[in-house]
């Protein structure tokens, strides 16, 4: 009764002790990103700093025009979330400093704020009804998975925060670089905006699009 037991239980250890496909899929970002993530890793060559990720302790550079910086931590810098539905960045915002509006297409988003104070919201689909709140250190708000959202810096200081996605490849599209920053001829972006010619040429020179 004893014997059979304790070889079921062995049986079930020595099996668990290797790590197998089943476990985790590392990415090997060298290959095309697909629907389900990065091809895996062979499990051979897997070590312990696929999982480990060490980028979000550094402040990223706000000296850009909008003064803010994001770090990814998605499936190509950190293999590790490949396959697992989750993800991790940092965002640093200078004073004065924006997330202009954006979407992730394939992930919610939870942002937790580290230092400062950042004005966050986001606008719903269904009515365009916005949500928003100044957000303080300890603070969290989500975002629910590809609505329009933003973030700026609302305080005096530099802003910290962390964000946490449900995908491993959330995506991101930021609207003013859709609009502003692509060859799109300004009298499409004109006609499907209703901005007038002058402020859709301006936004091109800001954003570096062109026609
Ligand atoms: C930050 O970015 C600016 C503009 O690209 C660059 O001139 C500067 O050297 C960068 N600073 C650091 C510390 O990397």
């Amino acid at each position: 009764m004893l014997l059979p037991l304790l070889f079921t239980i062995s049986l079930l250890f020595s099996s668990s002790a290797h790590a197998s496909v089943l476990d985790f899929c590392v990415a090997d970002p060298s290959l095309p990103n697909g629907p389900a993530g990065y091809p895996c890793k062979n499990p051979a060559k897997v070590t312990v700093d696929d999982f480990v990720y060490h980028a979000l302790g550094i402040p990223g550079n706000t000296s850009n025009f909008i003064k803010a910086a994001f770090t990814p931590a998605f499936a190509p810098q950190f293999p590790g979330v490949n396959g697992l539905g989750i993800s991790i960045g940092r965002f640093d915002i200078a004073v004065d400093g924006v997330l202009p509006l954006h979407t992730h297409p394939g992930a919610s988003e939870i942002l937790f704020v580290v230092e400062g104070t950042i004005c966050a919201g986001f606008i719903s689909s269904s009515a365009n009804t916005v949500y928003f709140k100044t957000l303080y250190k300890g603070d969290a708000m989500v975002f629910p998975q590809g609505l329009l959202h933003f973030l700026f810096n609302s305080g005096q200081t530099l802003a910290t925060a962390i964000a946490s996605f449900t995908s491993p490849n959330p995506g991101a599209q930021v609207m003013d670089f859709a609009l502003f920053a692509n060859n799109l001829p300004s009298a499409i972006v004109e006609k499907t905006t209703f901005l007038d010619d002058a402020e859709v040429k301006k936004l091109k020179a800001v954003f570096g699009g062109t026609g």
